[in-house]
């Protein structure tokens, strides 16, 4: 944030535009591993130890930065000001969250492309609309919901993927609004996870 902020400085611009796919996944790598990939490795020189480094680099890094690829907020101004307005309520103006509070946080962006999250019986016909709030409800469906996998192989790192997703979403919108820049070319690919092949630029207007 403070990088961000300097950029609004060093310019003596307001507002500013950058590829925030890119920007996310340097700062997810740093925020869970504390160093980049390479750096990790000279730490553990163990084969199997770096196997392991790899997983979780991977699996963590991957899903979350693109999670916090913020495009949908930027394409759904009322619900960016909703998560705004939440923030605010919750954390304080201009206040960083702290972890109590976390569980007050609704807004959150769980999206997927699995066809049971857009199936129609169990989420009703309005399935393709973008309504975070639609979570709040219990659905009378075992696995109606499971971003995170199920079963035995469930992915150990959803709690800090929340956690982390959540702070830094809240930390945004609370000082920044953004929209999707004209630059944007939509182009979903599916890579292991799904990502904006060229980017996803956005721009980014800090809240006086
Ligand atoms: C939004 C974020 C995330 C999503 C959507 C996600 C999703 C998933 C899914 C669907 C699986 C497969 C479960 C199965 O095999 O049935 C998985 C596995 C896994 N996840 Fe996550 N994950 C996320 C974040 C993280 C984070 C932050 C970490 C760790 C830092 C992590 C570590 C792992 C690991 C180690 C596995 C098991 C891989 C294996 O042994 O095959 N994930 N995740």
């Amino acid at each position: 944030m403070a990088k961000w902020d300097a950029n609004i400085e060093a310019r003596n611009k307001p507002e500013f535009e950058f590829d925030v796919h890119k920007e996310f996944h340097d700062i997810i790598s740093r925020t869970t591993f504390g160093s980049n990939f390479s750096k990790g490795k000279q730490i553990f020189e163990l084969q199997e130890i770096v196997d392991e480094c790899k997983t979780f680099y991977i699996a963590g890094k991957e899903t979350t930065a693109n999670l916090l690829t913020c495009l949908i907020l930027g394409l759904h101004q009322e619900w960016q000001n909703k998560a705004r307005e939440e923030v605010d309520r919750v954390c304080g103006q201009h206040a960083f969250p702290c972890a109590d509070n976390l569980a007050d946080l609704k807004i959150t962006l769980p999206s997927s492309s699995n066809a049971v999250h857009h199936d129609v019986r169990i989420w009703g016909e309005d399935a393709n609309v973008f309504n975070p709030m639609r979570f709040l409800e219990p659905r009378n469906h075992l696995a109606s919901f499971f971003p995170f996998g199920l079963g035995p192989q469930i992915c150990v790192g959803q709690n800090l993927a929340i956690v982390e997703a959540k702070i830094a979403l809240a930390m945004i919108v609370g000082r920044y609004s953004f929209v999707v820049s004209p630059s944007y070319v939509h182009a979903p690919m599916k890579l292991l996870t799904m990502q904006p092949q060229y980017g996803a630029q956005m721009i980014f207007k800090r809240r006086s």
